[in-house]
Formats: C-alpha cells, sequence, structure tokens
C-alpha cells in the first residue's frame, strides 16, 4: 500500500516526496527524530514525545517554529489518511537544504526539512517475542557523547544491531568504561532481589520516554528503583533483565552474552510492567 506522508507542509503520496540531495540530514546526519507509538488508532505518551524534540530541536539550535497543537493535528491526520491502527509514527526534521556541502550551518531562515510518516505494526502490543524474551551480545560504545539528543546518527546503532544478528541474538547492549549504558534503541534494566536496577540520567544515554513512564509506574507499584550503572556480569547474574522503548514497550531479555539471565524466561517483573505499560498506554492515548 502507499503511504501518504508528510513533507514540509503537504499530504503526498510516499513516492512523491523527495528531500534535496543537499539536505543537511542526508549529507551531514544533520537531523533529529522521533518515534511516537499509535495503539489502537491514537498517540500514546505525544507529549513525552514533543517536549523530546523540542529539546533535541533546541540542543542542535535547529530553527523549527510547529507548536505543539500543529505537530498534533499533522500526527492525527496520518493516522487517519494511512488508516494506522497499530504501529508508530515517524517523525525527522533536519536543518534542511543549504543549496551545497557546507561544515557551516546554512543562513538564518534556511526552513528546516519536515517529515513524518506512519510505519503499519499490526499485533506489536501481542508480539510472542515478550513472551519468550530476547537475547542480546555487549559491544563497546563508540558512539558521540550526546546520546541524550535524538539524532539520526544511527550507523553504529546499526552496525551494532547487525553484529548481534550475524551471531543469531536479537539486540547489542552497549558497554562503556566497563559500564552498560543503554541498548542499541532502547533503554536497559536489571532486576536482583526485587529491585529495579538502572542507568541514572545523564549525556551518556537518550533519556526515554517510556523509561521515565516505566519508572513511575514501577515506583506506584511499590517496586524498588536504583538509578545506577552496571556491568554485564551483574546483568548475567540478576534475576530479570529488560528493555524499554517506544516502538517494544516492556520487552524481557534473557540471555546476555551468552549467558541465560536468572532462569533463562523472561522474570515477573518484567511481564508485570510490561501488562501495566500497555494498559495504562491505552487508557491515555490520544
Ligand atoms: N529508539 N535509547 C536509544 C539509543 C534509542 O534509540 C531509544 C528509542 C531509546 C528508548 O527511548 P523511548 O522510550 O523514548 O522510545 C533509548 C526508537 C524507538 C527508535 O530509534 O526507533
Amino acid at each position: 500500500m502507499t503511504r501518504t506522508v508528510y513533507l514540509n507542509g503537504d499530504y503526498m503520496p510516499e513516492t512523491e516526496a523527495t528531500v534535496s540531495i543537499f539536505d543537511r540530514g542526508f549529507v551531514m546526519g544533520d537531523a533529529v527524530y522521533e518515534v511516537t507509538c499509535v495503539l489502537d488508532g491514537r498517540l500514546t505518551e505525544f507529549d513525552g514525545h514533543m517536549a523530546r524534540l523540542a529539546r533535541s530541536l533546541k540542543e542542535l539550535e535547529i530553527p523549527c517554529d510547529i507548536s505543539r497543537d500543529e505537530w498534533l493535528e499533522i500526527h492525527r491526520k496520518l493516522i487517519e489518511l494511512n488508516g494506522l491502527q497499530e504501529g508508530g509514527i515517524y517523525l525527522q526534521i533536519s536543518r534542511g537544504d543549504v543549496g551545497d556541502r557546507d561544515f557551516h550551518y546554512p543562513p538564518a531562515g534556511t526552513p528546516p526539512t519536515v517529515v513524518l510518516y506512519t510505519q503499519s505494526r499490526p499485533g506489536l502490543s501481542t508480539d510472542p517475542k515478550a513472551d519468550e524474551g530476547i537475547k542480546v551480545i555487549s559491544v563497546p560504545d563508540l558512539r558521540w557523547h550526546r546520546r541524550d539528543i535524538k539524532t539520526v546518527q544511527l550507523l553504529y546503532a546499526s552496525m551494532a544491531k547487525m553484529a548481534a544478528e550475524k551471531e543469531g541474538k536479537d539486540d547489542a547492549w552497549f558497554v562503556e568504561d566497563g559500564f552498560v549504558t543503554e541498548g542499541s534503541s532502547n533503554n536497559c534494566y536489571i532486576v536482583k532481589n526485587g529491585k529495579i536496577i538502572t542507568r541514572q540520567l545523564s549525556n551518556d544515554i537518550l533519556h526515554g520516554i517510556t523509561r521515565s513512564s516505566v519508572l513511575k509506574m514501577a515506583q506506584e507499584a511499590q517496586m524498588e528503583i536504583e538509578e545506577r550503572p552496571f556491568t554485564i556480569a551483574e546483568a548475567q547474574a540478576a534475576d530479570e533483565a529488560f528493555f524499554t522503548s517506544a516502538s517494544a514497550f516492556v520487552m524481557p531479555i534473557v540471555e546476555v552474552d551468552g549467558v541465560a539471565v536468572g532462569s533463562g524466561k523472561p522474570g515477573s517483573v518484567a511481564k508485570r510492567l510490561r501488562e501495566i505499560y500497555i494498559s495504562e498506554s491505552l487508557k491515555s492515548a490520544i
């Protein structure tokens, strides 16, 4: 099916949406993005994603004056035009088209390039992977040091996923100075003696919108939380492990670098948090 996508103020078939070869996103990876999940035809965590988008734009000084309400209208229109029930909306803003390759930012007033499109993922909330749990490998974290900004510079994340695939595993965890930073496209957690352990927020990791909600829900459910870095050895000796992201919610992890975590089956904390997160997200979706 040909999607209807959004490009710089217009809705059009995906086959007609084209961007300049000089676009800063294409030439320099000079762009930020968000992925907002859609469940039951509605947006989950919309305001969280828009707040992080505004922060990414501000940190990189990319001008964009689209308001929260305008973003909402665009997201909703794409859902409607594409009949999206379950999946997500990808949003990308680049610094625009400079008319040539140049390291310097374009002159003030250069409009950003704004692209949004839907990604249909039927069965997202009932993914059988969540019943089995996934397996991860670890790789050194070779990314830049502003991981709190959600840029499209995803080559290393992509390489990490391919390295995992080559080993017959599902995903990769990044390790820096002996500690896990995050997953290739998610935030990660271990559980030991009932306590949820996850790295604290800093420029070392993306400030996950799902992370923020899941920790709040865990707290409300009287679960103990400790925000600190952990090692691969600690994860391998943990009772359970899981990750969070907008596109997979809470996903149990059952193996780290070839070692089974806990019983080697999804743990009860991850399962419970997944249930709570999906049901709360459905309730608050807009
Ligand atoms: N990835 N860390 C990284 C490096 C990520 O790329 C993501 C999200 C997260 C989780 O953030 P959130 O809970 O806000 O989705 C953490 C998205 C889903 C992606 O790139 O497709």
